[in-house]
């Protein structure tokens, strides 16, 4: 019988992360400040990272060791299976063996608290007692939500309101790790308070849908918001609608700049 996955136990999974960084054939272009375009120097990402974090954004070294902490959450379902893709083989017909690194073991159920609890751990280190985030389908959300309760970290996050009605079980899943889970756009932040000044109809539907407990999710399609008023929620809002049409969902442009941040945290993936 073909093996169909591959299992480390728990002695071997990595002790270190693995900087791709290192092996790159020349330095990568550094990300861009939105608000002045400049190369962002390490000061400007303290606005979202801590300096622990930042200094291992832009450390140079091929491996960092993981620390004891985060290693021992990890092991609650790392390291995960390496599974042979048999049935895709036999569909191409080709003499290929396929495999892929099934991350859906995780608790919430995909790669994201790979990155999510080295994070809160390093967050916490620093002495951060709330970490804010925000999910467009919930994937991150629950992901940081897990990574805080593991930390004793408060978490809040700010999710698309048309997830947030549609997907119920992300947002409690948030909730039952005790994160504080907003619709978004919302009075609590400015940018929020601007959409709904603008949109009437983001407005009506704010007030209503607060008015109404969120136990049964409407089916009324999220009204589009001008674009570019707020580009992430905008773009969440309008994906869902199109990608459901299209069948298809790509991550836009404009949320690359701070979010690839947070991901190049993640760039440096177990080996
Ligand atoms: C920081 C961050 N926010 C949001 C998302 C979007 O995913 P989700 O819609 O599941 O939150 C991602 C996905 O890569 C992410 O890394």
């Amino acid at each position: 019988m073909e093996e169909r996955k591959i299992m480390l136990n728990d002695a071997e999974i990595p002790r270190q992360w693995y900087n791709a960084l290192a092996d790159l054939p020349g330095p990568v272009n550094p990300p861009l400040h939105p608000g002045t375009g400049q190369p962002i120097r390490p000061e400007d990402m303290q606005a979202i990272f801590p300096m622990n974090l930042v200094e291992q954004e832009m450390s140079p070294e091929r491996w960092i060791s993981i620390p004891e902490e985060v290693l021992d959450k990890y092991l609650l379902w790392r390291p995960t299976p390496l599974r042979r893709a048999i049935n895709f083989e036999k569909a191409l017909g080709c003499p290929v063996r396929i495999y892929y690194k099934d991350e859906s073991v995780s608790p919430p159920g995909s790669h994201k608290p790979n990155t999510a609890v080295a994070q809160a751990y390093y967050n916490k280190a620093y002495g951060i007692r709330r970490l804010a985030t925000e999910t467009g389908a919930g994937q991150w959300g629950s992901a940081l939500a897990m990574a805080c309760r593991m930390f004793g970290l408060d978490c809040r996050v700010y999710m698309v309101r048309v997830s947030y009605d549609q997907k119920p079980y992300r947002r409690m899943m948030m909730q039952t790790w005790g994160a504080e889970c907003i619709p978004s756009p919302s009075d609590r932040t400015q940018a929020g308070r601007n959409i709904l000044a603008q949109s009437p109809t983001a407005r009506a539907a704010s007030a209503s849908r607060s008015a109404r407990p969120s136990r049964t999710p409407s089916r009324a399609r999220t009204p589009a918001i001008p674009w570019g008023a707020c580009s992430i929620t905008c773009l969440c809002t309008r994906r869902s609608s199109a990608s459901r049409r299209r069948g298809s969902s790509r991550r836009s442009a404009s949320t690359r700049t701070w979010s690839s941040a947070a991901r190049a945290a993640g760039a440096i993936s177990l080996a």
